[in-house]
């Protein structure tokens, strides 16, 4: 499947649908594919609008082969910055002159940042879990133990802030191979998820679900009955808000965490980035903006 990218349309008119955006808008958007179902522009908008932050955030569907040029010219038309989705947060790597220390760890970049003509990768993902899990716990997770269930681009990114901010990390993955490789570059430790029973039996204080499992099916990988109600549980996964994980973990009276969490505080991140200090960072206004659009 190709995405629908018009070879002579331009970044203005693929993004906001005119050549001629308002004037005195900082110009943002989304970049991936498909994209036709995602909220973000949606709810990027309507937090500008409430906050009073002037920006427009558009969103297109764009191929790996389209990027290059996509990127240069919308460097020349004076585009501020775009986050990145599947199946490009890898593919991009190429087209970009800087890149973040921790978008070059991660091996993958969520945040393009254009300045002083540069094009500049950033990575955002993990940052966004972290801070979403401190707020959660309501400390640091220095020390703390985390179990990371999965070991994709997801894992890589959560794993490499945790161990940055000194938690201690376990991998827990399907392939254990791939769980070896990621835990060796972050300086985690892993197994294989068979093992998760004995895995959390040693303590867990947090335990993130990163695979994709919960998203389309109801069901989990870790069952209910190994967890503990110590635990914080966390998932990912922000369609359904309330995975099959989420809800054996409240029924064993785990603290949980839902993926928006995760996307809220990446976002505050990304207008950090973007605006600097023109940046309005308003955690409530945009969780407001984000459950409103779940209902929509
Ligand atoms: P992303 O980059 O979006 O995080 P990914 O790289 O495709 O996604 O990684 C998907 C993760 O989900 C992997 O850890 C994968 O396990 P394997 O490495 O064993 O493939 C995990 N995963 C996907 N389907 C799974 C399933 N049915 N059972 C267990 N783990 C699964």
């Amino acid at each position: 499947m190709n995405p629908q990218v018009s070879t002579k349309s331009t970044p203005l008119s693929a993004l906001y649908n005119t050549e001629t955006p308002p004037a005195g808008l900082d110009l943002l958007g989304l970049i991936g594919y498909p994209l036709d179902n995602s909220p973000s522009d949606t709810i990027h908008n309507t937090y500008c609008q409430t906050v009073g932050m002037p920006a427009l955030y558009g969103k297109t569907n764009l191929s790996a082969n389209d990027l290059g040029n996509f990127l240069n010219q919308s460097k020349a038309v004076g585009i501020k910055g775009l986050s990145v989705t599947m199946p490009l947060k890898e593919a991009i790597l190429p087209y970009l002159d800087t890149l973040s220390p921790e978008a070059e760890a991660i091996g993958a970049v969520n945040t393009v940042l254009f300045q002083d003509s540069k094009i500049i990768g950033h990575n955002t993902d993990g940052v966004g879990a972290i801070r979403a899990i401190e707020q959660a716990l309501g400390e640091p997770v220095s020390n703390k133990r985390i179990v990371i269930v999965g070991a994709g681009g997801a894992a890589k990114a959560i794993a490499w802030e945790a161990t940055q901010q000194k938690a201690q990390v376990f991998i827990l993955n399907r392939t254990k191979e791939k769980a070896r490789l990621l835990a060796e570059k972050v300086g985690a430790s892993y197994d294989s998820l068979i093992k998760a029973s004995a895995v959390l039996n040693e303590g867990c204080d947090v335990l993130i679900q990163t695979t994709p499992i919960g998203m389309l099916s109801n069901h989990s990988l870790i069952p209910p009955v190994i967890l503990k109600p110590t635990m914080l549980v966390f998932d990912i996964i922000t369609k359904p808000a309330t995975t099959e994980l989420l809800k054996g973990a409240q029924e064993q009276g785990c603290k949980v965490l839902h993926g928006q969490e995760m996307w809220i505080h990446q976002a505050l991140e990304q207008y950090k980035l973007w605006l600097g200090e023109a940046a309005i960072i308003d955690e409530s206004t945009l969780r407001t903006a984000v459950n409103q659009s779940a209902k929509q």
